[in-house]
């Protein structure tokens, strides 16, 4: 992003009327520049409005995300498994950035985050919507000694998610196995985990989105019930660098957890606080089959357990698999 249309985007944050030659000045824009910056902005579906007389407002304000403060906000003991924090304004996607950046071998605790995502992605190529300033999307980069170490990875990452919501204040958090961050019903978040080889050896790339404040314009191309932040906590909303502080600290106090323990009995019974369908008629859909039953809760390394209509339970580990919950 061209550094004076981040340098505009600054000035306007705070939501109130800047008058063109105060911009011009501070930022030193001739007219054209400005009138430039501020078309770039609102092609990325930031809603500056400009007065007769020249005065610039974004109309919703925006908390930028600040590397500083987020490191600041960090917890002691998460601060040493840090290893580099990248703060992006545009990126196509953060699991795709540090899918790619993996073989320069980065180490574990590489984090990233953007304001927005031009190409945010969910499972099985499913799009993610990321506008700009209006949520976190947030990848952690992880090494392991082998894919079987990992196992389990994708619900110890919603715990700690669910987690972090429960402490900013979210009432009635929870995880449908095995990524969805809901609320009420709706979704609040997404968690898509992505593994690949790099000569450093094998990683994992866990991406976390959860909604701030969507843009209500934005969000229509959400083609299933969601929520926000905003919704939820009103007033009270959290602010961004504080939401991305404390989740960076969970990530990595879990991460680091997860890489002696694996997928602990202490982890099992965190998802079951959590469990949204435990007890629920579901259907699994899998790639070429759809499978009925009764959610059980999960097993020792993180599988859903389905009991089938024979009274079997079977578990089923993560991959190509859909799980929707039977309307009664
Ligand atoms: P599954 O249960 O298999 O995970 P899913 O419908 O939740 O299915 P995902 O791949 O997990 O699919 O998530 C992508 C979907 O999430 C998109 O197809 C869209 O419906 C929805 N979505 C995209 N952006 C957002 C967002 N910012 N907030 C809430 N939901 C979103
Ligand atoms: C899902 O529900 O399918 C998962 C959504 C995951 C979205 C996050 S946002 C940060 C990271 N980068 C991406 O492109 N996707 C994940």
């Amino acid at each position: 992003m061209a550094n004076c249309k981040l340098a505009l985007l600054r000035a306007l944050a705070d939501g109130r009327s800047h008058s063109s030659q105060e911009l011009r000045d501070r930022l030193l824009l001739d007219a054209v520049m400005l009138e430039q910056s501020v078309q770039e902005l609102r092609k990325l579906d930031l809603a500056i409005q400009g007065s007769a007389d020249g005065n610039l407002t974004l109309l919703e304000p925006l908390e930028l995300l600040d590397d500083d403060e987020i490191i600041s906000g960090l917890d002691h003991s998460a601060r040493t498994w840090l290893s580099r924090l990248e703060v992006h304004p545009l990126i196509d996607s953060t699991n795709s950035y540090l899918l790619t950046q993996a073989g320069m071998d980065w180490s574990s605790g590489t984090v990233c985050l953007a304001e927005m995502q031009q190409i945010g992605r969910g499972r099985q190529g499913r799009s993610w919507l990321s506008p700009f300033g209006a949520s976190l999307a947030l990848s952690l980069l992880w090494r392991f000694k082998a894919p079987s170490a990992a196992v389990g990875l994708s619900l110890a990452t919603g715990i700690a998610v669910a987690r972090v919501l429960r402490q900013v204040g979210v009432a009635g958090v929870g995880l449908k196995w095995p990524n969805d961050v809901l609320c009420q019903g709706r979704k609040l978040g997404g968690i898509l985990l992505e593994s690949g080889n790099s000569p450093g050896g094998f990683y994992v790339v866990a991406g976390i989105g959860l909604n701030v404040a969507l843009p209500r314009t934005v969000a229509t191309a959400i083609d299933q019930p969601w929520i926000d932040l905003r919704e939820i906590l009103g007033e009270e909303c959290v602010s961004r660098n504080r939401l991305a502080a404390l989740l960076i600290s969970e990530l990595l106090t879990s991460f680091a957890l997860f890489q002696e323990n694996g997928f602990s009995e202490e982890l099992a019974v965190a998802w079951q606080h959590f469990d949204v369908v435990a007890g629920r008629r579901v259907t699994l859909k899998l790639p070429n089959n759809v499978i009925p039953g009764i959610a059980r809760g999960v097993d020792g390394s993180g599988a859903l357990l389905l009991e089938t209509v024979d009274g079997q339970w079977v578990p089923y580990l993560g991959g190509e698999i859909s799980l929707r919950v039977d309307q009664t």
